[in-house]
Formats: C-alpha cells, sequence, structure tokens
C-alpha cells in the first residue's frame, strides 16, 4: 500500500498501557467521531501492546485476550469501521512483544493473514527479544512482504526505536512509518530529548516511509501510563509543532474522553494540521546562527517550503529562557526583483506579523516555539 501523508490517528499505549478492552476501543471510536478528531483527519485507531492471549491456539493463531476482547477483534475492527474510522494493531518481531506476549517470529504469514481476516488496517510492528543472529530488517522485509500478500491493505508502522541505525535501511523494507526515537514520556526532557534526536538523525522522512518521532503526549497532564511530571500547555505546544512540521505521524495518547480546551486547542489546529499534512512533504531545512545540527543555546529555526508557495517557518527554543531570533527576507528567498509583498501570521495567536524592514523577529518563551505561515502575494 502507498501512503502519501502522514498518518493521524490515536494509540492506546501512553495513556491507557495494558489496561485496553472492548469497551475502551468502542468508547475511543465514539469519541473520535463526536469530538471532531475525525473530521479532522485523525482516522487510525490502533491497538497496543497487550492484546492477546499468552499462547497461541492448537494451530499456531494469535486469539484475543478473552477476558479483554470476549468477542474476538472481528467485531471490534467492525465497530471501528462501522464509525467510518481505520482499526490498528499491534505485533513484534521478535519471540515476544515488549510486554511478553506472543510475538510474530517466525509466524509473519500466518499473522498477517489473521490480521487480515480480522479487518485490521494498520500494524505496529515492534523490536523486542529479536533472536540474536536475525537482522532486524530481515524481519521488517519478511512481515512487510507478508502483510502485502495478506489479500488486504494494512498500513505497516516499524517501532525499532531508532536502533541499528533505522534510518539508513528503513526504506528498503516496505514499512510506511518508522520510529526515529526511544519512547515518549509525558515531560519536558522526553519532548526536548526526542526532537533533539530527530535533529540528529536529520529528518529522513520519505513519501510512503515517514518518520514517527513517537505518539503524542499533548494534553496527558500527567495522567496515564506513561506518565511523568506531566508538561505546560506551552510545552504541549511546542511538542505538537516540532512534530507537526517535522511531517511525523501525529497519533494522540490522551484520554481522549476528556479533553479539556487547552488540549482541543492544539490538537484541532488545521492551519497547523495542514502544515504536516502538506501534499509535498518538503523536508523543512535549518536555519541558525550555527551552521551545523547543534546549535549550543539549543534554539532551532526551520523553514519548510509548503505546495501553494507559501512558507511555514518554526522557531524552537528548548533552552529554559527567553530567546529572540529573526529570519531575513534573503535567508527565504525573498529578497524579490519584482515588487513582492506577503503576509506572516503567527499560527498560534492568530496574529499578523509585521516585518521591520526586511527582517522577521520571533521572541520565544522557555520551553516555547513560534510557528509564522508567511504567504506572498503577488
Ligand atoms: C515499546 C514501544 C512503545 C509501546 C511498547 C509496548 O517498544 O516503543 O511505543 O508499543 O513497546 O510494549
Amino acid at each position: 500500500m502507498t501512503i502519501h501523508k502522514p498518518p493521524l490517528g490515536f494509540n492506546t499505549w501512553n495513556t491507557f498501557g495494558r489496561d485496553i478492552s472492548e469497551d475502551l476501543i468502542k468508547e475511543m471510536a465514539d469519541a473520535m467521531v463526536e469530538t471532531g478528531l475525525k473530521d479532522l483527519g485523525y482516522e487510525y485507531l490502533v491497538i497496543d501492546d497487550c492484546w492477546s492471549e499468552k499462547q497461541r491456539d492448537s494451530e499456531g493463531r494469535l486469539i484475543a485476550s478473552k477476558e479483554k476482547f470476549p468477542n474476538g477483534m472481528k467485531v471490534v475492527a467492525d465497530y471501528v469501521h462501522s464509525k467510518g474510522l481505520k482499526f490498528g494493531m499491534y505485533s513484534c518481531l521478535g519471540t515476544m512483544t515488549c510486554d511478553a506476549y506472543p510475538g510474530s517470529f517466525n509466524h509473519e504469514y500466518l499473522d498477517a493473514k489473521t490480521f487480515a481476516e480480522w479487518g485490521i488496517d494498520f500494524l505496529k510492528y515492534d523490536y523486542c527479544y529479536r533472536p540474536k543472529n536475525v537482522p532486524g530488517p530481515d524481519l521488517y522485509r519478511k512481515m512487510a512482504l507478508a502483510l502485502k500478500n495478506s489479500g488486504r491493505d494494512i498500513l505497516f508502522s516499524a517501532c525499532s526505536w531508532g536502533h541499528d541505525q533505522t534510518e539508513d535501511w528503513i526504506d528498503t523494507t516496505g514499512a510506511n512509518m518508522w520510529r526515529v526515537t526511544g519512547d515518549i514520556k509525558d515531560s519536558w526532557q522526553h519532548i526536548k530529548n526526542l526532537a533533539k534526536k530527530s535533529i540528529s538523525v536529520g529528518n529522513r522522512n520519505w513519501i510512503n516511509c515517514f518518520a514517527d518521532l513517537d505518539m503524542l503526549i499533548v494534553g496527558m497532564k500527567g495522567k496515564g501510563f506513561c506518565a511523568l511530571t506531566g508538561c505546560t500547555e506551552e510545552e504541549y505546544r511546542t511538542h505538537f509543532t516540532f512534530w507537526a512540521l517535522m511531517g511525523s505521524p501525529l497519533m494522540i495518547g490522551c484520554d481522549i474522553r476528556e479533553m479539556d480546551e487547552e488540549t482541543k486547542n492544539i490538537l484541532f489546529n488545521k492551519e497547523i494540521l495542514a502544515i504536516n499534512q502538506d501534499s509535498e512533504l518538503n523536508r523543512p531545512f535549518i536555519i541558525n546562527s550555527c551552521d551545523d545540527m547543534s546549535d549550543p543555546e539549543d534554539t532551532y529555526t526551520y523553514v519548510k517550503i509548503l505546495e501553494d508557495g507559501s512558507l511555514a517557518v518554526g522557531f524552537f527554543n528548548f533552552t529554559d529562557t527567553k530567546a529572540y531570533r529573526f529570519v531575513t527576507e534573503e535567508l527565504l528567498g525573498l529578497s524579490a526583483d519584482i515588487p513582492l509583498e506577503y503576509t506572516v501570521k503567527d499560527l498560534w495567536s492568530g496574529e499578523e506579523i509585521k516585518p521591520v524592514n526586511t527582517t522577521i523577529y520571533a521572541e520565544i518563551p522557555p520551553h516555547g516555539c513560534r510557528l509564522y505561515k508567511i504567504t506572498p502575494k503577488i
């Protein structure tokens, strides 16, 4: 299957961890529709680890936990589909999943067939318990092939946490998205570490093989399975903006039944979602005071050229003090040989920013960001 835009959706892991069930998934499906998330394009509902029985059946097939999913997975998939959503599940290329449920090693074709029969549209595939002598890339390729031959279009989401230089081989495996980093937790330190890991890897984001910076923690506020300290509104905004601008898949991880206004303001920002989903998928480039990627001051300015001829300019401040940054028309390619007007809109405040002479300034709070959309008018 070919996907042309970063997938958007919800995944159970960050908030619910092992505590998943048929009822929960149905409630999440309802909430995705009722809150308007579906209309914004969040279409995948993904069950993470811990959904199966600890043993396969006598024919080697995976079975859904009888306690958590008493009616089996097909019923759950049918419900999710009845809401106009797509349904995702989880397995692992090793002998066990990361939480010690059966993995798909040496069962790839049977599992792909089982998933297709249940009606899944998305498979997240983890990297735990890999037999030492078997290379990870081979196992991703094998499952990708099994899925392609399963008789159903199934998006393949690789989750090797950037290990073994994933960026060098993942686009040869048939994976549709790939995890750049280790696991996110609900803290500013995690947002910062993951963003910086992705900066150092260099945003290897391909159409049909999207670089996944991990599920969102926006709105968790210190509650749920991967909760830590929680983050401020400013920090969640920086997190969402960075992920969106880099073209990462955006999989919500908070409890979407209980989103407050602050959380909705972030996850529902249509203009920022549009930048994430921009069809040209141009790689953002960095403009900085330093010419290498590791700005000692931990502030980064990224520019992404959009399909409609406008620019998205993101200023990110990962430091603990306020920062001032600017971009010039010249750096942006806007110093024109014919009269050229343009508007600059702050996509969080909605305000119009006035350039000073030929320079656009931004004041960025600690842990904060600014995202400007610059639209030429010719
Ligand atoms: C990790 C993965 C997490 C989650 C977890 C489940 O390896 O990175 O996103 O899927 O396993 O056990």
